[in-house]
Protein backbone atom coordinates (compact mmCIF):
# COMPACT_ATOMS: atom_id res chain seq x y z
CA UNK A 1 0.00 0.00 0.00
CA UNK A 2 1.53 3.46 -0.75
CA UNK A 3 -0.38 6.81 -0.62
CA UNK A 4 1.43 10.21 -1.02
CA UNK A 5 0.94 13.69 0.94
CA UNK A 6 1.79 16.32 -1.22
CA UNK A 7 2.07 19.61 2.15
CA UNK A 8 2.22 23.17 0.79
CA UNK A 9 5.16 22.18 -1.82
CA UNK A 10 6.65 25.20 -3.25
CA UNK A 11 9.11 25.53 -5.95
CA UNK A 12 10.68 28.45 -7.47
CA UNK A 13 13.45 29.23 -10.12
CA UNK A 14 14.80 32.35 -8.81
CA UNK A 15 11.95 34.95 -9.51
CA UNK A 16 9.89 32.43 -10.94
CA UNK A 17 7.52 30.90 -9.11
CA UNK A 18 6.56 27.30 -11.28
CA UNK A 19 4.58 25.52 -8.07
CA UNK A 20 3.05 26.94 -5.51
CA UNK A 21 1.39 25.68 -2.44
CA UNK A 22 0.22 22.31 -3.85
CA UNK A 23 -1.52 20.50 -1.18
CA UNK A 24 -3.44 16.76 -1.85
CA UNK A 25 -3.74 13.49 0.29
CA UNK A 26 -3.58 10.93 -2.68
CA UNK A 27 -4.85 7.47 -1.46
CA UNK A 28 -3.62 4.07 -1.80
CA UNK A 29 -4.07 3.02 -5.78
CA UNK A 30 -5.31 5.86 -7.27
CA UNK A 31 -4.88 7.39 -9.91
CA UNK A 32 -4.21 11.17 -10.20
CA UNK A 33 -3.71 13.07 -13.62
CA UNK A 34 -2.06 16.43 -13.48
CA UNK A 35 -3.55 17.89 -16.10
CA UNK A 36 -2.90 22.11 -17.44
CA UNK A 37 -1.49 24.24 -20.28
CA UNK A 38 2.30 24.49 -21.41
CA UNK A 39 4.41 25.89 -18.42
CA UNK A 40 2.04 25.36 -15.17
CA UNK A 41 4.03 23.31 -13.31
CA UNK A 42 3.09 19.98 -14.14
CA UNK A 43 6.71 18.16 -14.79
CA UNK A 44 8.06 20.22 -12.36
CA UNK A 45 5.41 18.85 -9.32
CA UNK A 46 6.49 15.21 -10.61
CA UNK A 47 9.88 15.62 -10.76
CA UNK A 48 10.09 16.98 -6.99
CA UNK A 49 8.28 14.05 -6.07
CA UNK A 50 10.63 12.18 -8.09
CA UNK A 51 14.00 13.72 -6.27
CA UNK A 52 15.06 15.03 -9.48
CA UNK A 53 14.21 18.77 -8.50
CA UNK A 54 14.86 20.51 -5.02
CA UNK A 55 12.18 21.47 -3.14
CA UNK A 56 11.78 24.79 -2.41
CA UNK A 57 9.68 24.62 0.39
CA UNK A 58 7.42 21.88 1.80
CA UNK A 59 6.81 17.92 2.45
CA UNK A 60 6.35 14.93 0.19
CA UNK A 61 5.17 11.79 1.68
CA UNK A 62 5.14 8.59 0.61
CA UNK A 63 2.72 6.54 3.66
CA UNK A 64 4.14 7.84 6.45
CA UNK A 65 7.83 8.28 5.68
CA UNK A 66 8.96 12.18 4.85
CA UNK A 67 10.82 11.70 1.28
CA UNK A 68 12.35 15.40 0.55
CA UNK A 69 15.79 14.10 1.44
CA UNK A 70 15.65 10.59 0.26
CA UNK A 71 18.04 9.84 -2.70
CA UNK A 72 15.89 9.75 -5.87
CA UNK A 73 17.28 5.79 -6.07
CA UNK A 74 15.85 5.21 -2.51
CA UNK A 75 12.50 6.56 -3.19
CA UNK A 76 10.96 3.35 -4.43
CA UNK A 77 9.10 5.23 -7.22
CA UNK A 78 9.40 4.60 -11.18
CA UNK A 79 9.12 6.83 -13.45
CA UNK A 80 8.09 6.93 -17.19
CA UNK A 81 8.94 9.94 -19.77
CA UNK A 82 7.76 11.21 -22.92
CA UNK A 83 11.04 10.58 -24.35
CA UNK A 84 11.11 6.83 -23.17
CA UNK A 85 15.00 5.97 -24.45
CA UNK A 86 15.49 2.27 -24.70
CA UNK A 87 18.71 0.65 -24.76
CA UNK A 88 19.40 0.25 -28.83
CA UNK A 89 21.39 -2.96 -28.78
CA UNK A 90 19.56 -4.59 -26.21
CA UNK A 91 16.31 -6.63 -27.06
CA UNK A 92 12.84 -6.05 -25.14
CA UNK A 93 14.14 -8.84 -22.41
CA UNK A 94 17.13 -6.99 -21.53
CA UNK A 95 15.46 -3.45 -21.72
CA UNK A 96 12.81 -4.70 -19.38
CA UNK A 97 15.00 -6.49 -17.17
CA UNK A 98 17.98 -4.08 -17.27
CA UNK A 99 17.04 -2.17 -13.60
CA UNK A 100 16.78 -5.91 -12.32
CA UNK A 101 20.31 -6.78 -13.59
CA UNK A 102 21.44 -3.71 -12.19
CA UNK A 103 20.36 -4.40 -8.68
CA UNK A 104 21.82 -7.41 -8.90
CA UNK A 105 18.59 -9.73 -8.80
CA UNK A 106 18.92 -13.42 -9.01
CA UNK A 107 19.03 -14.53 -12.02
CA UNK A 108 14.94 -16.79 -11.72
CA UNK A 109 14.04 -14.00 -10.08
CA UNK A 110 14.84 -11.59 -13.06
CA UNK A 111 13.50 -14.32 -15.10
CA UNK A 112 10.27 -14.52 -13.45
CA UNK A 113 9.45 -10.67 -12.79
CA UNK A 114 10.39 -9.67 -16.55
CA UNK A 115 8.48 -12.71 -18.16
CA UNK A 116 5.42 -11.45 -16.13
CA UNK A 117 5.62 -7.75 -16.74
CA UNK A 118 5.85 -8.81 -20.84
CA UNK A 119 2.71 -10.54 -20.00
CA UNK A 120 0.98 -7.82 -18.59
CA UNK A 121 1.74 -5.79 -21.45
CA UNK A 122 1.16 -7.61 -24.22
CA UNK A 123 5.29 -8.26 -25.18
CA UNK A 124 5.82 -11.87 -24.50
CA UNK A 125 6.10 -12.19 -28.28
CA UNK A 126 8.72 -9.79 -29.08
CA UNK A 127 10.93 -10.51 -25.72
CA UNK A 128 13.92 -11.04 -28.34
CA UNK A 129 13.51 -8.17 -30.16
CA UNK A 130 15.26 -5.02 -30.94
CA UNK A 131 14.21 -1.80 -29.83
CA UNK A 132 14.40 -1.03 -33.56
CA UNK A 133 12.12 -3.94 -34.73
CA UNK A 134 9.44 -2.11 -32.59
CA UNK A 135 6.13 -0.15 -33.59
CA UNK A 136 6.33 3.54 -31.68
CA UNK A 137 3.58 1.94 -29.42
CA UNK A 138 5.65 -1.45 -28.65
CA UNK A 139 8.20 0.66 -27.50
CA UNK A 140 6.34 2.76 -24.84
CA UNK A 141 5.12 -0.51 -23.60
CA UNK A 142 8.74 -2.00 -23.65
CA UNK A 143 9.52 1.62 -21.31
CA UNK A 144 6.15 0.81 -19.29
CA UNK A 145 7.48 -2.52 -18.79
CA UNK A 146 10.92 -1.01 -17.21
CA UNK A 147 8.80 0.31 -14.71
CA UNK A 148 6.61 -2.53 -13.63
CA UNK A 149 8.88 -4.73 -13.02
CA UNK A 150 10.37 -2.89 -10.06
CA UNK A 151 6.94 -2.71 -8.36
CA UNK A 152 7.51 0.43 -7.02
CA UNK A 153 5.24 1.91 -4.31
CA UNK A 154 4.62 4.67 -6.88
CA UNK A 155 4.32 5.19 -10.27
CA UNK A 156 5.10 8.78 -12.38
CA UNK A 157 4.17 9.05 -16.10
CA UNK A 158 5.16 12.48 -17.53
CA UNK A 159 2.95 12.68 -20.86
CA UNK A 160 4.30 8.80 -22.05
CA UNK A 161 2.01 8.87 -24.68
CA UNK A 162 2.68 12.30 -26.35
CA UNK A 163 5.33 10.93 -29.10
CA UNK A 164 2.44 8.25 -30.58
CA UNK A 165 -0.05 9.11 -33.37
CA UNK A 166 -3.35 10.00 -32.48
CA UNK A 167 -4.84 6.14 -33.06
CA UNK A 168 -1.74 4.52 -31.51
CA UNK A 169 -2.55 7.47 -28.20
CA UNK A 170 -5.95 6.29 -28.04
CA UNK A 171 -4.85 2.58 -27.84
CA UNK A 172 -2.37 3.06 -25.16
CA UNK A 173 -4.53 5.05 -23.14
CA UNK A 174 -6.76 2.02 -22.85
CA UNK A 175 -4.00 0.03 -22.63
CA UNK A 176 -2.23 2.08 -19.61
CA UNK A 177 -5.91 1.49 -17.63
CA UNK A 178 -5.82 -1.93 -18.01
CA UNK A 179 -2.16 -1.73 -16.26
CA UNK A 180 -3.41 -0.01 -13.80
CA UNK A 181 -6.51 -2.10 -12.99
CA UNK A 182 -3.67 -5.15 -13.28
CA UNK A 183 -1.14 -3.62 -11.41
CA UNK A 184 -3.18 -1.29 -8.75
CA UNK A 185 -0.03 1.13 -8.04
CA UNK A 186 -0.87 4.38 -7.00
CA UNK A 187 -0.18 6.47 -9.91
CA UNK A 188 0.47 10.32 -11.02
CA UNK A 189 0.18 10.81 -14.12
CA UNK A 190 0.95 14.03 -16.39
CA UNK A 191 -0.90 15.39 -19.67
CA UNK A 192 -1.83 18.89 -20.78
CA UNK A 193 -4.33 16.33 -23.10
CA UNK A 194 -7.99 16.89 -20.77
CA UNK A 195 -9.30 14.01 -22.84
CA UNK A 196 -6.16 12.02 -21.75
CA UNK A 197 -7.45 13.04 -18.21
CA UNK A 198 -10.85 12.35 -18.20
CA UNK A 199 -10.79 8.84 -19.82
CA UNK A 200 -7.81 7.91 -17.30
CA UNK A 201 -8.06 9.65 -13.86
CA UNK A 202 -9.88 8.68 -10.08
CA UNK A 203 -9.49 12.54 -9.20
CA UNK A 204 -7.80 15.30 -11.84
CA UNK A 205 -5.71 18.07 -10.67
CA UNK A 206 -6.37 21.10 -12.83
CA UNK A 207 -3.58 23.35 -12.76
CA UNK A 208 -2.91 27.12 -13.89
CA UNK A 209 0.61 28.78 -13.24
CA UNK A 210 1.66 27.19 -10.69
CA UNK A 211 -1.64 26.67 -8.88
CA UNK A 212 -3.74 24.26 -8.14
CA UNK A 213 -7.48 25.38 -10.02
CA UNK A 214 -9.47 22.69 -9.04
CA UNK A 215 -9.13 18.58 -7.70
CA UNK A 216 -11.85 16.44 -8.34
CA UNK A 217 -13.38 13.36 -10.41
CA UNK A 218 -13.91 14.13 -14.29
CA UNK A 219 -17.60 14.38 -13.50
CA UNK A 220 -17.22 16.99 -10.25
CA UNK A 221 -15.09 19.25 -13.32
CA UNK A 222 -16.84 18.85 -16.22
CA UNK A 223 -20.24 19.25 -14.51
CA UNK A 224 -19.44 21.50 -11.50
CA UNK A 225 -16.48 23.72 -12.57
CA UNK A 226 -14.90 25.69 -10.04
CA UNK A 227 -14.43 28.76 -12.24
CA UNK A 228 -14.27 29.90 -15.77
CA UNK A 229 -10.64 28.61 -16.41
CA UNK A 230 -11.58 25.02 -15.41
CA UNK A 231 -14.92 25.43 -17.35
CA UNK A 232 -13.42 26.37 -20.76
CA UNK A 233 -10.21 24.16 -20.21
CA UNK A 234 -12.35 20.20 -19.84
CA UNK A 235 -14.78 19.31 -22.61
CA UNK A 236 -14.61 19.37 -26.24
CA UNK A 237 -15.60 21.85 -28.10
CA UNK A 238 -15.17 24.02 -25.42
CA UNK A 239 -18.03 25.54 -23.63
CA UNK A 240 -19.54 28.77 -24.87
CA UNK A 241 -19.40 32.07 -23.19
CA UNK A 242 -21.58 34.92 -23.06
CA UNK A 243 -21.53 38.09 -21.29
CA UNK A 244 -24.43 38.63 -19.32
CA UNK A 245 -26.53 40.05 -16.63
CA UNK A 246 -28.26 38.55 -14.03
CA UNK A 247 -31.32 39.83 -12.36
CA UNK A 248 -33.10 38.32 -9.59
CA UNK A 249 -37.21 38.13 -10.03
CA UNK A 250 -39.90 36.43 -8.09
CA UNK A 251 -39.94 33.97 -9.23
CA UNK A 252 -36.30 32.89 -10.30
CA UNK A 253 -33.88 34.84 -12.77
CA UNK A 254 -33.85 36.87 -15.48
CA UNK A 255 -31.16 36.68 -17.95
CA UNK A 256 -30.09 39.60 -20.10
CA UNK A 257 -27.52 38.51 -23.02
CA UNK A 258 -25.27 41.08 -24.30
CA UNK A 259 -26.42 42.17 -27.89
CA UNK A 260 -30.19 42.29 -26.53
CA UNK A 261 -31.66 38.55 -26.25
CA UNK A 262 -32.95 37.63 -23.23
CA UNK A 263 -34.78 34.53 -20.96
CA UNK A 264 -36.50 34.07 -17.94
CA UNK A 265 -35.05 31.23 -15.46
CA UNK A 266 -38.06 30.44 -13.36
CA UNK A 267 -36.76 27.49 -11.49
CA UNK A 268 -33.34 28.59 -10.33
CA UNK A 269 -31.76 30.23 -7.57
CA UNK A 270 -27.99 30.49 -7.13
CA UNK A 271 -26.69 30.02 -3.40
CA UNK A 272 -25.12 33.20 -3.70
CA UNK A 273 -26.97 36.83 -3.23
CA UNK A 274 -27.08 38.78 -6.58
CA UNK A 275 -27.49 42.18 -6.48
CA UNK A 276 -29.64 44.06 -9.40
CA UNK A 277 -28.54 43.32 -13.06
CA UNK A 278 -24.69 41.75 -11.88
CA UNK A 279 -22.19 40.80 -14.18
CA UNK A 280 -21.59 37.29 -15.31
CA UNK A 281 -20.27 35.11 -17.69
CA UNK A 282 -23.54 32.34 -19.24
CA UNK A 283 -21.40 29.05 -19.56
CA UNK A 284 -23.18 26.62 -21.47
CA UNK A 285 -21.66 23.26 -23.45
CA UNK A 286 -22.13 23.12 -26.79
CA UNK A 287 -24.43 19.51 -26.07
CA UNK A 288 -26.43 21.31 -23.94
CA UNK A 289 -27.11 23.60 -26.83
CA UNK A 290 -29.78 21.46 -29.49
CA UNK A 291 -30.74 22.65 -32.42
CA UNK A 292 -34.27 23.03 -32.55
CA UNK A 293 -36.79 23.08 -35.25
CA UNK A 294 -40.38 23.15 -34.29
CA UNK A 295 -41.32 25.61 -31.89
CA UNK A 296 -42.42 24.82 -28.41
CA UNK A 297 -44.14 26.19 -25.42
CA UNK A 298 -41.74 27.11 -22.49
CA UNK A 299 -38.28 26.30 -24.30
CA UNK A 300 -35.85 28.48 -23.46
CA UNK A 301 -33.77 29.09 -26.45
CA UNK A 302 -31.48 31.48 -28.49
CA UNK A 303 -31.31 32.38 -31.68
CA UNK A 304 -28.42 33.13 -34.00
CA UNK A 305 -26.81 32.29 -37.66
CA UNK A 306 -25.13 29.49 -38.78
CA UNK A 307 -21.68 30.13 -40.31
CA UNK A 308 -20.17 26.71 -40.15
CA UNK A 309 -21.27 23.16 -40.11
CA UNK A 310 -18.88 20.44 -38.94
CA UNK A 311 -20.35 16.90 -39.40
CA UNK A 312 -18.77 14.25 -36.91
CA UNK A 313 -20.74 11.56 -38.15
CA UNK A 314 -22.29 10.77 -34.76
CA UNK A 315 -23.12 14.29 -34.31
CA UNK A 316 -23.19 17.17 -35.99
CA UNK A 317 -21.89 20.72 -34.81
CA UNK A 318 -23.13 24.04 -35.82
CA UNK A 319 -20.93 26.96 -35.23
CA UNK A 320 -23.31 30.11 -35.03
CA UNK A 321 -22.83 34.02 -34.45
CA UNK A 322 -25.43 35.57 -32.52
CA UNK A 323 -25.68 39.76 -31.85
CA UNK A 324 -23.85 37.78 -28.39
CA UNK A 325 -20.96 36.49 -30.53
CA UNK A 326 -19.73 33.30 -31.54
CA UNK A 327 -21.20 29.72 -30.24
CA UNK A 328 -21.16 26.10 -31.17
CA UNK A 329 -24.17 24.27 -30.29
CA UNK A 330 -25.31 20.58 -31.71
CA UNK A 331 -27.66 19.08 -33.95
CA UNK A 332 -29.02 15.75 -35.03
CA UNK A 333 -30.38 16.39 -38.15
CA UNK A 334 -27.86 18.81 -40.17
CA UNK A 335 -28.66 17.99 -43.68
CA UNK A 336 -29.80 20.85 -45.84
CA UNK A 337 -28.70 23.32 -43.77
CA UNK A 338 -27.86 26.74 -45.43
CA UNK A 339 -24.61 29.29 -44.29
CA UNK A 340 -26.65 32.28 -43.10
CA UNK A 341 -29.54 30.29 -42.21
CA UNK A 342 -30.97 31.08 -38.83
CA UNK A 343 -30.87 28.60 -36.04
CA UNK A 344 -32.50 28.22 -33.37
CA UNK A 345 -31.31 26.28 -30.15
CA UNK A 346 -32.87 25.11 -27.04
CA UNK A 347 -30.94 26.09 -23.72
CA UNK A 348 -31.34 22.71 -20.56
CA UNK A 349 -31.87 24.97 -17.98
CA UNK A 350 -30.25 22.22 -15.93
CA UNK A 351 -26.80 22.36 -17.73
CA UNK A 352 -26.73 26.34 -17.14
CA UNK A 353 -23.50 28.10 -15.31
CA UNK A 354 -23.04 31.18 -14.25
CA UNK A 355 -19.40 32.65 -13.39
CA UNK A 356 -19.17 35.86 -11.68
CA UNK A 357 -16.98 38.00 -14.18
CA UNK A 358 -14.85 39.62 -11.62
CA UNK A 359 -13.93 36.60 -9.49
CA UNK A 360 -14.50 33.84 -12.17
CA UNK A 361 -16.00 31.78 -9.59
CA UNK A 362 -19.11 29.54 -10.60
CA UNK A 363 -21.65 30.62 -8.68
CA UNK A 364 -23.20 27.36 -7.06
CA UNK A 365 -27.16 26.45 -7.89
CA UNK A 366 -29.36 25.87 -4.86
CA UNK A 367 -32.67 25.38 -7.32
N1 LIG B 1 15.22 24.44 -14.75
C1 LIG B 1 14.41 25.51 -14.84
N2 LIG B 1 14.86 26.77 -14.71
C2 LIG B 1 14.03 27.83 -14.77
N3 LIG B 1 12.70 27.74 -14.98
C3 LIG B 1 12.18 26.53 -15.13
C4 LIG B 1 12.99 25.33 -15.07
N4 LIG B 1 12.18 24.25 -15.25
C5 LIG B 1 10.94 24.75 -15.42
N5 LIG B 1 10.92 26.10 -15.35
C6 LIG B 1 9.74 26.99 -15.44
O1 LIG B 1 8.79 26.55 -14.48
C7 LIG B 1 7.47 26.59 -15.01
C8 LIG B 1 6.83 25.23 -14.95
O2 LIG B 1 7.49 24.35 -15.82
P1 LIG B 1 7.05 22.84 -16.03
O3 LIG B 1 8.09 22.18 -16.86
O4 LIG B 1 6.75 22.25 -14.71
O5 LIG B 1 5.70 23.02 -16.86
P2 LIG B 1 4.73 21.90 -17.48
O6 LIG B 1 3.40 22.14 -16.90
O7 LIG B 1 5.33 20.55 -17.31
O8 LIG B 1 4.71 22.33 -19.02
P3 LIG B 1 4.69 21.42 -20.36
O9 LIG B 1 3.25 21.01 -20.57
O10 LIG B 1 5.14 22.38 -21.41
O11 LIG B 1 5.62 20.27 -20.16
C9 LIG B 1 7.62 27.17 -16.42
O12 LIG B 1 7.40 28.56 -16.35
C10 LIG B 1 9.06 26.87 -16.77
O13 LIG B 1 9.54 27.80 -17.69
MG1 LIG C 1 6.08 19.10 -18.68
Amino acid sequence: MSTVSLIQLNKNFKEISAVSDFDMFIEDKEFVVLVGPSGCGKSTTLRMIAGLEDITSGTVKIDDRIINNVHPKDRDIAMVFQNYALYPHMNVFKNISFGLRARKYPKNEIELKTRKAAEILDLTELLERLPGELSGGQKQRVAMGRAIVREPKLFLFDEPLSNLDAKLRHKMRAEMKKLHQKVQTTTIYVTHDQIEAMTLADRIVIMRSGVIEQIGTPYEVYHEPANHFVAGFIGTPTMNFIDCELEKTQPGLHCQLSGGSSFQLDHFQLNEEIGPSREMYIGIRPEDLIHVTSKRENLISIDAQLEVVEPLGAETLLICKGDFGEITGKSNQARGLQWGESIEFEINPDRIHFFDKKTRKRLRRII
